[in-house]
């Protein structure tokens, strides 16, 4: 998604900011640009395709200040192109970046064109632009920088929807505004120079110091202070839940009437030091991130369980926040609420709180939660899963949540610092450090490590002393069966050449494989743009096999549990229409390879943290498939890593 990036600084900024849309290209992008204020003048240049091709034409022509703000445009209103990439600025004076979406853009255009403004470009991030030239040449305030606030001030009031915003004036050559409702923005604190962006990963090469930004802050940032002020008199999170409801009764989408005016007072907000180092930069001796962050999952599951058991074998679930002890005994149930991968954790997750926890578990897709009108049963507990912490609907469906009389909200996450893990009561945190590549790998892997270790926590009255030490010791085995499962690379890499021509792929699975069966196929869509499908292996003979034929590869994940006889039955169903096997299947399985028929063995594990291993070798799959494909492994084409728009 949209990547932001702004400096104040004695420096030329240029070079930094160059560097920070750099360190964004993983979020995906279309287009690029940047602005500089210098000697009483905006700079801009923009360009469509790679960062690169920006800092290519900058060489070509002198862009730099002490003052500027630079941005990776998804395009979400109009198309890729040069005139729609940001910043946009109105009458040369005010230059803008924004990450999010204005609701209410159309009509705000109309009133602005009605003032005699001009549009270049089919954004609605162009109306932030002129709305805020307008009233600043309308603000009256005793000084230049009250005029500034004030106008900024008035320009967020008009604002429906959800934004993160960087604004320079060319009068104010040292200050840069900034503001998030809905989209993640954090200021980075360096010495005598202060920087904004999306994401901490972006100001790495400049500081390691972030304040992060509440919903409803603005903050005028210069080069010695920063000064942030926060929204009296009205949640700025109750509106955005209003904003993000269901349509009400009457239908009424946001209006582009301003908000209730809004007192506003100064607050400090702490500064936190990012404490993962600066991985962005470093693929280490691997070609892509991806394949660096499935090699990484023995370290990240490890740290992930670190601190969540006692030396005696005790979780420790103090680690969750203050009373989820009490609280974690008073659950009878849970809805989980997630996207894409973190959705297939969950719905993995469900098989082991019924039947490890004795729990009701129901999950969902957030984009679909978030516009139904639910009914909460007593003591549900609200777990949301996000690997960014940042997630548009997942925030959306949360914020619904703690309006709609859940017994407490969880988040599982891999950001400590994300609106996600500050806006829930509880948090249980992932720990796999930062992941770059957009396909989710070690994000999934320790998800489902935290939702197992969750759900015997939940159960650990029902499971007893024992049960609970034997499922511990088997979560502590995992990074090493992890760490086997990655020796077989090679095995897999040759495996991989046999979809090269191929358009489609049927993933199968029973029991908590049917939703790793489901991420595999994800995995294997987002990377190779194959054509992937996922299904519970009995579902076959209800349709999908109709299209099973000598050309159809049948991916199936077949550890040794007690389900085993009844998928061997179904591939006996694939075989017998031609269909090419490929099985990831437990060593003892029993299953031949013959004409059709590919095993790849994987060790034998206990039942419950079987579907965390065999996520890995279809990682590896999808991996080796890109690369025989030849596509661009850690950017996919239209994906971003962290969807903070709807
Ligand atoms: C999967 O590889 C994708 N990166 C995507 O499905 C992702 O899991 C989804 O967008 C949710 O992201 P989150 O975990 O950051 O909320």
């Amino acid at each position: 998604m949209c990547g932001i990036v702004g400096a104040a600084s004695l420096r030329n900024v240029t070079p930094i900011l160059l560097e920070g849309l750099k360190r964004l290209e993983y979020r995906g992008y279309d287009s690029a640009g940047i602005a500089v204020a210098l000697a009483g003048q905006l700079q801009r240049e923009r360009e469509t395709g790679k960062v690169a091709e920006l800092e290519a034409k900058l060489a070509r022509r002198e862009v730099k200040g002490q003052l500027g703000i630079a941005h990776t445009r998804w395009a979400t209103h109009g198309k890729p192109s040069r005139y729609n990439a940001h910043p946009h600025m109105s009458n040369a004076s005010v230059a803008v970046v924004h990450n999010g979406i204005i609701e209410n853009h159309e009509s705000l255009r109309s009133s602005l064109q009605q003032q005699g403004y001009t549009f270049h470009s089919e954004t609605d991030t162009e109306v932030i632009a002129h709305l805020f030239d307008h009233h600043y040449r309308q603000a009256e305030a005793p000084d230049a920088e009250q005029r500034l606030l004030s106008a900024f001030r008035t320009t967020l009031s008009f604002l429906h929807g959800a934004y993160a915003l960087g604004i320079i004036h060319i009068e104010h050559p040292e200050s840069l505004l900034c503001a998030r409702m809905g989209s993640p923005l954090v200021i980075g604190e360096g010495s005598e120079e202060h920087f904004i962006a999306s994401d901490p990963l972006a100001l790495l090469q400049v500081t390691d110091r972030f304040i992060y930004l509440e919903e409803g802050d603005h903050a005028l940032v210069t080069r010695d202070a920063c000064r942030i002020y926060e929204a009296l008199g009205s949640d700025p999170r109750a509106e955005q839940a209003r904003q993000s409801m269901p349509m009400t009764t009457t239908g009424q989408p946001a209006g582009s009437d301003p908000k209730a005016v809004l007192e506003w007072s100064e607050v400090q907000r702490p500064v936190v030091r990012y404490e993962h180092g600066d991985q962005v930069a470093d693929k280490g001796e691997y070609r892509h991130f991806m394949l660096k962050e499935i090699h990484e999952q023995p370290r990240a599951l490890k740290a992930t369980l670190e601190g969540k058991v006692s030396d005696e074998g005790r979780l420790l679930t103090s680690i969750l926040g203050p009373g989820a002890d009490a609280l974690l005994a008073s659950v009878k149930q849970v809805q989980i609420v997630s996207c894409g991968t973190s959705y297939h954790a969950g719905l993995v997750a469900r098989y082991w709180l019924e039947g490890l926890a004795g729990l009701p578990c129901a999950v969902e897709i957030a984009s679909e939660f978030r516009y139904r009108h639910v009914v909460v049963p007593e003591g549900t507990l609200f777990v949301t899963i996000s690997q960014s912490g940042e997630t548009a609907d997942t925030l959306a469906a949360l914020r619904f949540a703690k309006t709609a009389g859940y017994l407490a909200t969880l988040a599982i996450c891999n950001v400590p610092g994300s609106s996600l893990v500050r806006e829930s009561d509880l948090r249980l945190l992932t720990n796999a450090g930062p992941e770059i590549g957009v396909a989710s790998t070690k994000a999934f892997t320790t998800q489902l490590a935290a939702l197992l270790w969750l759900s015997v926590a939940l159960g650990r009255e029902r499971l007893g002393e024992e049960r609970v030490a034997s499922l511990m010791s088997d979560l502590a085995a995992l990074p090493e069966q992890v760490e086997r499962v990655l020796d077989l690379e090679p095995t897999i890499e040759a495996l991989a050449a046999r979809f090269a021509s191929k358009h489609h792929t049927l993933f199968l699975g029973r029991g908590p494989h049917y939703p790793v069966a489901m991420e595999g196929a994800l995995k294997l869509k987002e990377i190779s743009y194959i054509h992937a499908e996922a299904y519970a292996a009995g579902e076959l003979k209800h349709g999908p096999l109709a299209l099973v034929d000598d050309d159809m590869p049948v991916v199936t994940v077949a550890p040794s549990d007690e389900l085993l006889e009844k998928l061997k039955s179904n591939l006996q169903e694939v075989r017998a229409r031609g269909g090419q096997l490929i099985n990831f299947v437990c060593e003892h399985a029993g299953l031949e390879d013959g004409e059709g028929v590919h095993n790849l063995l994987l060790p034998k594990v206990a039942d419950e943290v079987a579907p965390i291993v065999y996520s890995v070798p279809l990682q590896l799959l999808s991996y080796h498939v890109a690369l025989v494909k030849g596509t661009d492994v850690d950017k996919p084409r239209n994906l971003a890593k962290s969807v903070t728009v709807e």
